[in-house]
């Protein structure tokens, strides 16, 4: 008896070893689903992208981060930083939460002028705006538990110093008082912060990012409501000569296809207010796997913007196991006009050339035998007829992203893409509208192990959607279009 209970043991001890062994033999970055082209970090939780900014030739990406779990947590700043947006080198965490609460969404500035009296020796100082969540004041149901404070680095954002005098901008009695964006307002040598305010955005402005003075409020009345506003942005585009401004709003829920999303207004702002030209809503990205999503700052005329690819009808339930959430790839913005109306496009960032494989196949009617794990397809679409891509693995998950002639619309149907029952959401099909007539266009697919990321009629209408099929898609299906370009990808890590 007690020799056969002794084999049992040995046995599953041995069992056991195999299965952590398994697990440990998976190399880093290289776990099921985890992405190829896009950042996420090394282990654990992670949502908002936080803190972009453009220094010396570095852009950093900061984001909230939970060290101790795969699931939504006591939030940090974590931190990674890039030459070329796409490959990146995480770095340790930068902020960790203190007395006054957890580190949420923010921005960073390089403070040239050194209006912050930060900098010591000549040195320019980076300087972190974000929320300071207090989770004691959440408990005792406060409603000024969320206010606003500063960090700042002296050595290109490796450490960084909370201020002393934090928060520098106090909650009035907002529940939702959060994640300001801060940008120079050259014309007026001043600071403005764009904070999202539950339901509206309250512009504040300031000269030395210390004291802070309200100059506006915007939105309660126009745009989508479904839930609450989160995570703005507001930067100048120009469209033939002339300068228009455009305020980023995140919402969750309450976007096109359920949960987060984000919308957009295009308008007119002097340093104290925005006006939006109309106030019809705007999507930036029809998908349901792109939120949270603002722009890196000191780009110049570039404007560069990253999302968090989740959604938080599920963030916390996706079947990965070592770390939770990615990042989309990062998009250059910019306008366009149609049918009257101005909107913004997206279209990935150039620096996607430098993980291109050099045995691009141009086809016309061969497919390849295999999917590569990573790739951008170019297609050309025929607008009279609906068409479809089909990805596919051996097991019968499929994805299927298309156009339906009918509505006018493109769309991304997960519903069979493998896994999808972990979460009551997550099987959906998505769509979007066109914004072109033109009888024929094209679309852009960035595909990686667990995302895609549709770029229809350049970039004009965008949609991002993850998926977790239990075998990797090795199988392409076309339906009335045609693949003129495949273009596998190197990995990043
Ligand atoms: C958006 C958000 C922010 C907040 C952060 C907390 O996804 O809810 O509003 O600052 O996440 O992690």
């Amino acid at each position: 008896m007690k020799t056969s209970t002794n084999l049992l043991l040995l046995l599953l001890g041995i069992s056991f070893c195999q299965f952590a062994n398994a697990q440990e033999s998976v190399k880093p970055y290289h776990e099921q689903y985890r992405p190829q082209v896009h950042f996420s970090p090394k282990a654990h939780w992670t949502n908002d992208p936080n803190g972009m900014v453009h220094f010396k030739g570095t852009y950093h990406l900061f984001f909230q981060y939970y060290p101790s779990g795969t699931t939504w947590g006591p939030m940090h700043w974590g931190h990674a930083i890039s030459k070329d947006l796409l490959h990146w080198n995480e770095l340790p965490i930068a902020l960790y939460p203190d007395s006054l609460g957890y580190i949420f969404s923010g921005s960073a500035v390089v403070d040239s002028n050194n209006t912050s009296g930060f900098g010591k020796n000549g040195k320019t100082p980076l300087v972190a705006i974000f929320t300071h969540h207090d989770p004691k004041g959440e408990k005792a149901q406060k409603d000024n538990f969320q206010n606003e404070s500063l960090a700042y680095s002296l050595d290109e954002g490796r450490t960084w110093t909370k201020y002393a005098g934090n928060p520098v901008l106090k909650n009035p009695g907002i529940r939702d008082f959060r994640d300001p964006k801060v940008m120079w307002y050259a014309k007026e040598k001043k600071w403005v912060m764009t904070l999202a305010t539950k339901d509206h955005i309250t512009f504040y402005s300031s000269p030395d990012l210390k004291s802070w003075k309200k100059e506006s409020e915007f939105g309660k009345e126009v745009g989508a409501h479904g839930g609450v506003w989160e995570c703005p942005d507001l930067f100048p585009l120009s469209l033939n000569g002339k300068t228009y401004w455009v305020l980023i709003v995140n919402l969750n829920p309450g976007g096109p296809n359920g949960g987060s999303a984000t919308q957009y207004f295009i308008g007119q702002f002097d340093g104290k207010s925005f006006t939006a030209i109309d106030n019809k809503t705007q999507w930036l990205d029809y998908g349901p796997d792109e939120y949270a999503g603002i722009t890196w700052s000191n780009t110049g005329n570039r404007k560069i913007f990253l999302g968090w690819m989740s959604n938080w009808d599920y963030a916390n339930q996706v079947p990965t196991v070592k770390w939770r959430n990615a990042m989309t790839i990062p998009r250059e913005l910019s306008l366009f006009e149609f049918e009257g109306t101005l909107y913004v496009k997206s279209t990935p960032v150039k620096e996607l050339r430098f993980v291109e494989q050099k045995k691009t196949q141009s086809i016309v009617s061969k497919l390849p035998e295999r999917l590569p794990g990573q790739c951008f397809v170019r297609l050309n679409v025929d607008h009279s007829v609906d068409c479809s891509i089909t990805l596919s693995n051996q097991k019968g998950e499929k994805l299927i992203i298309g156009y339906d002639k009918s509505k006018d619309q493109y769309f991304i149907d997960r519903t069979k893409s493998g896994k999808v029952d972990f979460a009551k959401n997550f099987s959906r099909i998505a769509y979007a509208p066109r914004f072109s007539k033109t009888k024929e266009s094209e679309i852009g697919l960035l595909i990686d192990r667990s995302s895609v990321e549709l770029f229809a009629d350049r970039g004009r209408t965008v949609m991002t959607s993850i998926f977790f099929p239990s075998a990797p898609y090795e199988h392409i299906d076309l339906k009335s279009l045609r693949i003129t370009q495949l273009i596998p990808l190197n990995g990043i890590w």
